[in-house]
């Protein structure tokens, strides 16, 4: 007879291990199924946490050659180990994916080493072994969008997961796609030296983000030595010996170029993963982009298949999977889990990084609803002036009639941190009079935020 469960999780990315340990908390029996040799998901192996750490580093690099000299502080001659960059890296995944293993022992929930296929409705294989569960869930994730014509080998042209791995800095990294990922790691290699030339099709970079945001991200990115080339398409790549040659065509029809480097980073978005696990036994609904189909509730059209995270509608992100995971937990143990897609912050890590929560002035343009826009400058703020970090700017957006906070955008240094008391905020229902009303710590950067909370009603103190 098959080993049974209350809850097999397929999947141990945030969404799966997630899920898996607050049904652990809840008194299910579960297991959770993982076919990479190490737990966490693409977040901690090949995602999130590989890309901070590499951040991290390049910014460190970065700072010592151009920003200490400014304090008084002379480092001598200042080289990069990549090897030992790359070391510390391995280490810092390792610690975060063992991290996972040991909650995986004390929470009691069974790891079940391989690939999980659907052989029915509420039964999978693993490895040559049945497993039945009352619930069952599909936390498999995404993976890269392919271009055709543009064959990745994770060596000349490589996706994310190749970029994070590079034995040396490139002389010059072409990055087909303005999106997060090519910025984010671009930005590491940029930093350490290399030129860095991204190609988009649109005509503007980070189209998700608020596009005043986005316009002064290209041009702080573009001082940085960043070199843009927008409204464009490749449509080949070739690998001679140790270079890619692209051929590039504007997106509206015109005359083809050729350009060349020795790396080439494929990001042009992700898509959600179902390869190998046969939804079709299960009778599992995807919709027009392979994207598993739920429910409010998570459920899929099979009694007793729910899916989360990447693999369903969404944005791609980590926090957004665990939320997901957490609800859905509950949901199953009879509780009211419950995520509010209105609130789900998004952070890019770049210098300075750029963050954003709730609607951008587009969306609510084309909602027809009325707003009022407060922004103060980093320029303006004591703790920026210290630090040396002047550039960017924070924008809240409140409701013309009731002050409501609709949305806010940051892009300044720590934006990722400051965006927290915003999502707060805005879980909360706060007016942009809330937040001007808290007193902020000084000299704090998050007396950006409370300025900006200020002009949303004409009155900033600082400007
Ligand atoms: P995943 O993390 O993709 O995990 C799915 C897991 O399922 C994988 O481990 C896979 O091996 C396993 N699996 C798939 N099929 C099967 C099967 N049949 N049987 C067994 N196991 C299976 N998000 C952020 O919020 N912040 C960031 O800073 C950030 N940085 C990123 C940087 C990069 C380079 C990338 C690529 C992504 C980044 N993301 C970031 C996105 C984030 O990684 C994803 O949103 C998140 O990992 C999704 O979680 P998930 O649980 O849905 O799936
Ligand atoms: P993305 O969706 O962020 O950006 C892709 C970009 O490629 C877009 O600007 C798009 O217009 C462009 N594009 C699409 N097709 C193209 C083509 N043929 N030629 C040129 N440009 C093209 O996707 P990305 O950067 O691959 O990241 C995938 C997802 O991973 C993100 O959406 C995000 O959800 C997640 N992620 C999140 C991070 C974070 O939260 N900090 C970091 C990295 C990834």
């Amino acid at each position: 007879m098959a080993d049974s469960f209350d809850l097999i999780v397929i999947g141990s990315g945030p969404g799966g291990y997630v899920c898996a340990i607050r049904a652990a908390q809840l008194g299910m029996k579960v297991a959770c199924v993982e076919k990479r040799a190490t737990l966490g998901g693409t977040c901690l192996n090949i995602g999130c946490i590989p890309s901070k750490a590499l951040l991290q580093s390049s910014e460190n690099f970065h700072e010592l050659v151009h920003g200490f000299k400014d304090h008084g502080i002379n480092a001598g001659d200042i080289s990069i180990d990549v090897a030992r960059m790359q070391a510390r890296k391995g280490e810092v995944v390792t610690a975060n994916t063992k991290g996972i293993e040991f909650l995986f022992k004390k929470n009691k929930i069974t790891w079940l080493k391989g690939e999980a296929k659907f052989t029915g409705p509420n039964e999978i294989d693993v490895g040559g072994t049945a497993y039945t569960a009352k619930s069952i869930v599909i936390a498999t994730g995404s993976d890269s969008v392919p271009l055709k014509g543009v064959a990745v080998d994770e060596k000349h042209i490589v996706t994310s997961t190749g970029a994070l791995e590079l034995d040396k800095v490139p002389a010059h990294i072409v990055v087909i796609g303005a999106g997060v990922i090519g910025l984010e790691l671009g930005s590491v290699w940029r930093r350490l030296g290399a030129e860095v030339t991204v190609i988009e099709f649109l005509d503007r970079i980070t189209p998700g983000l608020d596009n005043e945001i986005s316009k002064t991200f290209q041009q702080i990115l573009t001082k940085q030595g960043f070199k843009f080339k927008l409204g464009h398409k490749v449509t080949g790549a070739t690998v001679a010996g140790e270079q890619v040659t692209l051929t590039v065509e504007p997106a509206k029809g015109g005359d083809a170029e050729t350009i060349t480097a020795d790396i080439v980073l494929l990001a042009i978005g992700r898509y959600a993963y179902t390869a190998g696990l046969n939804l079709e036994a299960a009778g599992v609904a995807v919709d027009e982009r392979g994207r598993v189909k739920t429910d409010a509730h998570y459920a899929t059209n099979v009694p007793g298949v729910y899916a989360i995270g990447d693999v369903i509608a969404g944005p791609m992100l980590a926090h957004k999977a665990e939320e997901e995971g957490t609800a859905l937990a509950e949901t199953l143990a009879g509780q009211h889990g419950h995520v509010n897609y209105g609130a789900i912050p998004s952070v890019v890590y770049t210098w300075p990084e750029v963050a954003a929560v709730g609607q951008t002035e587009e969306e609510l343009k084309a909602a027809g609803i009325a707003y009022k826009i407060g922004k103060f400058p980093f320029m303006a703020n004591g703790r920026a002036r210290a630090m040396g970090a002047l550039e960017g700017f924070a924008k809240i957006l409140a409701d013309k009639e009731t002050d409501k906070v609709l949305g806010v955008h940051i892009i300044g240094p720590d934006a990722g941190t400051l965006i927290a008391e915003c999502t707060t905020a805005m879980e909360f229902g706060a007016s942009a009079e809330d937040i001007a009303r808290t007193c902020h710590a000084h000299p704090t950067l998050s007396e950006v935020v409370k300025e900006a909370a200020l002009a949303v009603d004409g009155r900033p103190i600082h400007i």
